[in-house]
């Protein structure tokens, strides 16, 4: 497995397996890598010929009040797992190759990113588009891999992909989850033992939902309801949001006529923990 920091040298690499005919998938990641990432690893093994992966924590999508600074760096760890997936590259700019000084152009998202936690951390999709497409124009693959777990993340990228032509499918892939069924995340870490605990609410409301459904409840605001008592229960600290979405446009839907996404955020302590499932009718 190739490690490389200059952008130069990782576009050489890319240039030349392109010319070699070769399918490049490329797995962006912010690091302290779990299995959810890892899936995205061998995904992207398994149906192209080439995987490479990034591994930078991207300032811009960070408000000024988040992690930024104490958000796990595991390098060394990250690098042992990625070698063991199979992993044909893996990219680690640093700070200044990705925003030299005088960097100041952005990508503005696609609207799908007004609302949720577009809403809650302004300036965040903006700096993942502008992450996003950078990154791309280091490494042009054929195919981007993304996580349903960060499902609105995914939509926006949809977008952008299609508002500015860019030769790239988006493969949006299964959230991997913890046997009791807490979907991973590298913010899991910050979670004390009683805190790992309640976090369990989130993937509890999803299921409490999925079943109302099942039973024939299409009414958007009493399954919401039912989302908010499982996750008060738990109980998370407190709730951004707990909403019934239509899967693309992700705008809440009050009568379900067809499948739709169940997307929260909550406060389980001082870590902020997002999940999703989508419903399928009863
Ligand atoms: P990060 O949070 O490191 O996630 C990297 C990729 O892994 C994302 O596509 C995310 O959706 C996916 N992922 C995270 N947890 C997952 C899980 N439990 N199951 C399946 N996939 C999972 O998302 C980012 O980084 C950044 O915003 C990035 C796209 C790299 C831009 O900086």
């Amino acid at each position: 497995m190739r490690v490389i920091a200059s952008s130069a040298e990782t576009y050489a690499f890319v240039d030349r397996m392109r010319t070699d005919g070769k399918r490049i998938g490329l797995i962006p990641t912010m690091g302290a890598l779990h299995e959810g990432h890892l899936s995205l690893v061998r995904l992207a093994k398994k149906n192209c010929d080439v995987a490479i992966a990034t591994i930078f924590v991207n300032p811009t999508q960070f408000g000024p009040n988040e992690d930024f600074q104490k958000y796990p760096r595991t390098l060394e760890q990250d690098l042992d797992v990625l070698r063991n997936c199979g992993c044909d590259l893996v990219f680690t700019p640093t700070n200044d190759q990705m925003y030299p000084a005088g960097h100041s152009t952005y990508v503005e998202p696609p609207n799908v990113a007004s609302h949720w936690e577009g809403k809650i951390r302004p300036g965040h999709f903006r700096g993942v588009t502008t992450i996003v497409l950078k990154l791309l124009q280091i490494i042009p693959a054929h195919v981007g891999y993304f996580g349903r777990k960060d499902y609105q993340q995914v939509a926006v990228i949809r977008g952008m992909v299609r508002d500015l032509n860019l030769p790239i499918v988006i493969e949006a892939c299964e959230t991997v989850r913890e046997p009791d069924g807490l979907a991973m995340s590298s913010r899991n870490r910050y979670l004390s033992a009683e805190d790992r605990r309640r976090a369990l609410g989130l993937s509890r409301a999803l299921g409490s939902a999925q079943r109302l459904i099942e039973n024939g409840c299409t009414s958007g605001s009493q399954i919401e309801q039912c989302m908010r008592d499982a996750l008060l229960a738990a109980p998370v600290d407190s709730i951004d949001y707990a909403a019934i979405v239509h899967p693309e446009t992700l705008e809440p839907v009050e009568s379900i006529l067809s499948p739709v996404v169940g997307m929260i955020a909550a406060r389980v302590g001082t870590t902020r923990l997002i999940d999703n499932a989508t419903f399928t009718l009863g």
